[in-house]
Order: structure tokens, then C-alpha cells, then sequence
């Protein structure tokens, strides 16, 4: 999509003016061209380009099965849908974790092969070497605390993180690091609401939330599960905005039948 100068991007900068003034962050995720024209055209503050790209577009059970070059593919043609939104972008799993060196390689090959604007990288402490190589290089960071799903088989479980004492004050930490290190956000997934209060209140980079609570500075959801495309996962924290699954399906019930009817086309559908 080409720049249009009457409109004002969204940055990282943006993002941090907005937690100064209360103004909670919109965030949603896409992976193609299409649904990036309309979340941006709607007014969305960031679109996260998720490793769930392996998940609702690749039908795998996990993240782990997705590739950097997948990433980029989804990546760029999200880019060119957008004029407003800040666009983050998933490093995915085995992409980031060996060293800092293959952390930085991995961010520079999204930022110049997709054009995305930022990266989102999975935990704390484990990964803070590699966060702060690529923000000293000049790309923005957002970290990913709580339920990190790239790391499923050591938690075995999809369930909310950090209920107990030891796991909340890592985290908390983790947060502190994070921003010490150059994060712009930090997600955080399925922790106590309480735990995200304490965790904003005490950071001056935003936190954006799923399923952490509304104390979160901002909000992020799958766009399947809020558009009710993926209809089986169906968590507390999940605000269902359409059922679009049940549309589309009578839609394509309504055009066979208009087909086996010879219906369709009719005369001034035809050449
Ligand atoms: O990959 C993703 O969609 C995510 C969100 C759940 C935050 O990381």
C-alpha cells in the first residue's frame, strides 16, 4: 500500500503517549492482506502478525511448527493493507532462542523482508540478551510474559500462569528487565487480573492484555476466536464480536443451493 501523508501512523511513540493519557490500546491480530485493509480502515491501533498463523491459517496444534519465512509471507501481506496501524511481528519459535546473534538475524530479516514495524518475542530473563541486541539496532521490541505459548510442552497445560507467589514475582521481574531493556509493550497472557494491575501500575511501557484484565493499558485478541470463525475454543476471557462461521456457512449452503437449483447465474449474471 503506498503512503498516504494526510494519515498519522501509529507508532511506538503513540503507544507510549497513550498509556500517559489513559487511553486504552486497541490490538488484534491478522495474517493477509484483506483482513489487515479492514482492521486498519476500522481504526485498530496495532496489528500483531501471530505465530497463531500456525494455528488458524496452518491448522497445526501448536506454534512451533511455523518458519521465519512463513512469517515474513503472512508479514508482508499484512504490511500492504495497512496505512495506519503499527504492524508487530511474531519471531517465531527456534528463531530467537539460541543466542543473541540468531535473535538479531532473525529481527532483521522480518523488518527487511516484511516491512513490518516491530518485533514480539516469548519470555523474560531466558531471552533478555537477545531483546536488547535487537533494540540497540534499532528495531522495537515487544515482550510476551505469562501463558507463552511457544513454550507449551514445558508448561503441558493451556492454563492461567502465575497463581502462585513464585511464578507472579518471576514475572514481575521479567516485566522490570523487559523495559530495562528497551521493550516499547509487553503482552501479557492469561494471568491473574490482579497480577497484570500491579505489573502496569509499576511499568511506564504499556501492557497489553489476554486474558489479564482490564487494568491491562491494552487489549489484544485472536481475529478467528472474536470473529467467531474459529467456533470450538471458547475461553472465560473470549468477547465473541460476530459468529461468522454460521454466516459463512449458510452463505455457501445458500450459493450451492442456487447452483443445483440453476439459479445462478441468471441471465444478468452472464455474458
Ligand atoms: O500469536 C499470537 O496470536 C499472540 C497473541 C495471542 C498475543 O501471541
Amino acid at each position: 500500500m503506498s503512503i498516504n501523508k494526510e494519515v498519522k501512523r501509529i507508532t511506538t511513540h503513540t503507544l507510549l503517549k497513550m498509556k500517559e493519557a489513559s487511553e486504552k490500546i486497541s490490538m488484534i491480530t491478522a495474517y493477509d492482506y484483506s483482513f489487515a485493509r479492514i482492521f486498519d480502515a476500522a481504526g485498530i491501533d496495532v496489528i500483531l502478525v501471530g505465530d497463531s498463523a500456525s494455528n488458524v491459517m496452518a491448522g497445526h496444534e501448536t506454534t512451533l511448527p511455523i518458519t521465519l519465512d512463513q512469517m515474513i509471507y503472512h508479514a508482508s501481506s499484512v504490511v500492504r493493507g495497512v496505512e495506519r496501524s503499527l504492524v508487530v511481528v511474531d519471531l517465531p519459535f527456534g528463531s530467537y532462542q539460541g543466542n543473541s546473534k540468531e535473535a538479531l538475524n532473525s529481527a532483521i530479516r522480518i523488518m527487511k523482508e516484511s516491512g513490518g514495524h516491530a518485533v514480539k518475542m516469548e519470555g523474560g530473563a531466558e531471552v533478555a540478551d537477545g531483546v536488547k541486541r535487537i533494540v540497540d539496532t534499532g528495531i522495537p521490541v515487544m515482550g510476551h510474559l505469562g501463558l507463552t505459548p511457544q513454550s507449551i510442552y514445558k508448561f503441558g497445560t493451556y492454563t492461567v500462569r502465575a497463581k502462585e507467589q513464585a511464578e507472579a514475582e518471576k514475572l514481575h521481574k521479567d516485566s522490570l528487565l523487559l523495559q530495562e531493556c528497551g521493550c516499547f509493550a509487553i503482552v501479557l497472557e492469561k494471568i491473574p487480573a490482579t497480577l497484570a494491575k500491579t505489573v502496569s501500575e509499576n511499568l511506564t511501557i504499556p501492557t497489553i492484555g489476554i486474558g489479564a484484565g482490564g487494568a491491562c493499558d491494552g487489549q489484544v485478541l485472536v481475529m478467528h476466536d472474536m470473529l467467531g470463525i474459529n467456533t470450538e475454543f471458547k475461553p472465560r476471557f473470549l468477547r465473541q464480536y460476530l459468529n461468522l462461521n454460521e454466516q459463512i456457512t449458510q452463505a455457501v449452503q445458500h450459493y450451492i443451493k442456487d447452483i443445483k437449483d440453476k439459479d445462478f447465474p441468471n441471465d444478468k449474471e452472464q455474458y
